[in-house]
């Protein structure tokens, strides 16, 4: 089978990498790609909203399986334009990645059905929103509707901080049209877990869990970024809080994607917060967290080829989930300055290093990274790598994934040194 991934960052590379390992495929395209991917497909310069160039690229080379990996192109309906073009599609239709693609949409089917989440109003007029505020207590969430690289959420802590931020959102269009609509949401307070989940309508399997770091700086300080690190599995999601989310979470939100007559085939991942009150919904994505595949994906044991077949034949519930009992960790090697300002085109070096140490459990995803006119590899992005290791215990994949992040030198590198020392004992 010919194979085509859509997307260019960590996720895909990690997705390019299990892919690769199926017998199933043969040619393996990923449009656009980047260094690291290019180890494993080849890589066409497509973008991945340029849905006409890539619906004809996938007839031209007789794709079998087109993946999407991003949520752009997910929620702007790209696979609705492959089913079209009669291509297999793994990812949600246009209806259902609206699970993500609008928190007003997701807000009120969780209210419909009874799915815990934080108490919220939506709103389409600044005014209204404002008047809210006068009743609400502090601190409290802004959120735009739409999606914002995971920026567009505020947290503020007094009435003038609300204020400017509904000006920002709203009126100022500080997330563009992600704005137009904005949901005011109760602040939670527990620990964040994400569970991601393959779906195919109407069954749900669950991966393994794992836990985030989003803020840019040690101890969780400084802007929210796409993600810094991450491990998986966390010990914080026990047995009884799984078989909790199982009922009254998880299977909920599929059935009721169902009866809303938008049956979701693909991804979801759920971001939960464990209050005291229980787990709650803090958002639903419609894809694979990034870098939440790249500690997910080296776990699991399933062709993923089998996987995204069953999801798209409806056949999930014949197909038994498998991931080893090991550890992973990984430690995203940032450009100096992100999420705001940062230089790009820097050599990258000691990549061989890591990948002489692969079968050993050593891995660098390459987030942000382009070839240089000699082939040395260069920086790219904001995120440029993530230093990936599996282990026995979350301490040895904690030990072996900060080994491997020194391995790997660029001249403006930026890491945070403090992912999973909370479970670095575990
Ligand atoms: P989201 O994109 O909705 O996951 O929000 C980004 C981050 O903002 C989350 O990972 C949380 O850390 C934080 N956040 C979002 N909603 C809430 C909430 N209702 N209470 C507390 N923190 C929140
Ligand atoms: N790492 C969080 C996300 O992919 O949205």
């Amino acid at each position: 089978m010919n194979v085509l991934l859509v997307g260019s960052g960590g996720r895909e590379h990690a997705l390019a990498w299990k892919i690769a390992q199926s017998p199933k495929v043969d040619a393996f395209y990923c449009a656009p790609g980047n260094a690291g991917i290019a180890e494993f497909a080849e890589c066409v310069p497509i973008a991945a909203m340029e849905f006409d160039r890539l619906v004809e690229f996938a007839k031209e080379k007789e794709i079998g399986l087109a993946v999407v990996g991003m949520d752009d192109p997910l929620v702007g309906g790209l696979i609705d334009r492959f089913e079209e073009a009669g291509i297999r599609a793994f990812g949600p239709r246009k209806n259902a990645a609206i699970l993500e693609g609008s928190k007003a949409f997701s807000k009120d089917l969780m209210k419909k059905y009874g799915i815990p989440t934080a108490k919220y109003e939506n709103f389409t007029d600044p005014a209204a929103a404002l008047a809210y505020l006068e009743t609400v207590d502090f601190p409290i969430v802004l959120k735009a509707d739409g999606l914002a690289l995971g920026k567009g959420v505020l947290i503020c802590e007094d009435m003038e901080a609300a204020k400017a931020g509904v000006k920002q959102i709203m009126e100022d269009k500080a997330f563009g049209t992600a704005g137009n609509k904005m949901v005011i949401e109760e602040f939670m307070t527990g620990r964040e877990v994400s569970v991601l989940s393959f779906v195919d309508g109407e069954t749900i399997k669950t991966m393994s869990s794992s836990q985030d770091y989003k803020r840019a700086k040690d101890g969780n300080e400084g802007l929210n970024t796409g993600g810094m690190g991450n491990f998986s599995p966390t010990p914080f999601y026990t047995p009884e809080i799984d078989a909790f989310c199982q009922e009254k979470i998880f299977r909920p939100t599929v059935a009721a994607m169902k009866a809303e007559g938008r049956p979701f085939k693909g991804v979801i991942f759920f971001g939960l917060m464990l209050t005291e009150n229980g787990p709650k919904v803090l958002e639903y994505n419609a894809r694979f967290g990034d870098p939440e595949a790249q500690v997910i994906l080296p776990r699991l044991k399933n062709d993923i080829i089998d996987v995204f077949e069953a999801c798209i034949d409806g056949k999930l519930d014949e197909l038994d989930l498998e991931f080893s009992d090991e550890a992973a960790v990984i430690v995203i090697l940032a450009s100096d300055g992100y999420p705001v300002a940062y230089e790009k085109g820097k050599v990258i070096t000691g990549l061989d290093t890591v990948k002489a140490h692969e079968a050993e459990g050593y891995y660098c995803f390459h987030a942000g990274t382009k070839f240089g006119p000699e082939g040395e590899y260069l920086t790219n992005g904001g995120r440029v790598l993530g230093a990936c290791a599996t282990g026995k215990t979350l301490g040895e994949a904690r030990k072996k994934a900060y080994e491997a992040a020194g391995w790997v030198s660029f001249e403006n590198k930026y890491m945070r040194s403090d992912i999973a020392k909370e479970v670095e004992n575990m």
